[in-house]
């Protein structure tokens, strides 16, 4: 049987998470949940239901309702789910819905890549890697107004750097499960990387650790 590989991506919002978790994915053949889909998909369905986001119990009500195919939304990774999400996931109880899943996707055979703002800590503190992806605010905040302009949707940098802002202290103030690096995780700050750069950088921090686990 092959060792378990997990790997946990933490960060804050595009920091570029995602796209390195994917990468790292299909070059260690390992299965990979984005799971700020998941509090995505809660925000989401709570605000087209009516539900106060300010109310735990009723938001919890709504991702314990959640089944993973609310998952196939293309519209979810748009700027306004990710602050319905950002919302909602400051809740005990949504959390705590949305846990188990989580794990059990971790501690698949083989292992898995996630990447969120508590894996590291709260739902994989056992996995073999940990990678906390930073880059200064100003720096995400470009790479998504970039990014927005050439879907042809221009947006103001100064906004989005706002945003940006709002959401770090968001997800890094609240009292559960804030965002935070796990002790023995590994910080790579892309500021100053391209995203091939930090997919290379990432393989060496996970073939150090393979090498030294077979040898
Ligand atoms: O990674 P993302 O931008 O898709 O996440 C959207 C929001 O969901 C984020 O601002 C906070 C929340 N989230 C979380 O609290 N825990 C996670 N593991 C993933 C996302």
């Amino acid at each position: 049987m092959t060792a378990r590989l997990t790997i946990a991506i933490d960060g804050p919002a595009a920091a570029g998470k995602g796209t390195l978790a994917k990468r790292l994915s299909e070059r260690y053949a390992l299965a990979h949940l984005d799971t700020g889909l998941l509090y995505r998909a809660v925000g989401r369905r709570a605000f087209a239901q009516g539900v106060d986001l300010d109310d735990g119990e009723a938001a919890g009500a709504v991702a314990r309702a959640l089944t993973p195919s609310a998952l196939d939304d293309g519209s979810l990774r748009g700027r306004e789910a990710g602050e319905l999400a950002s919302r909602v996931a400051a809740h005990p109880q949504v959390r705590a819905a949305l846990d188990a899943f989580q794990r059990d996707f971790a501690r698949r055979p083989g292992g898995a890549v996630l990447d969120g703002r508590d894996i590291g800590t709260v739902i994989a503190p056992d996995a073999e890697v940990k990678i906390f992806v930073t880059a200064s605010a100003e720096v995400r905040a470009r790479r998504r107004t970039e990014e927005l302009s050439a879907k042809g949707r221009p947006v103001d940098y100064e906004r989005i750097l706002a945003e940006v802002r709002e959401r770090d202290a968001r997800d890094a103030g609240r009292t559960v499960a804030p965002l935070k690096p796990a002790p023995d995780a590994h910080l790579l700050d892309t500021s100053e990387l391209d995203i091939e750069a930090a997919f290379q950088a990432a393989c060496e921090l996970i073939d150090r650790f393979l090498a030294g686990r077979n040898a």
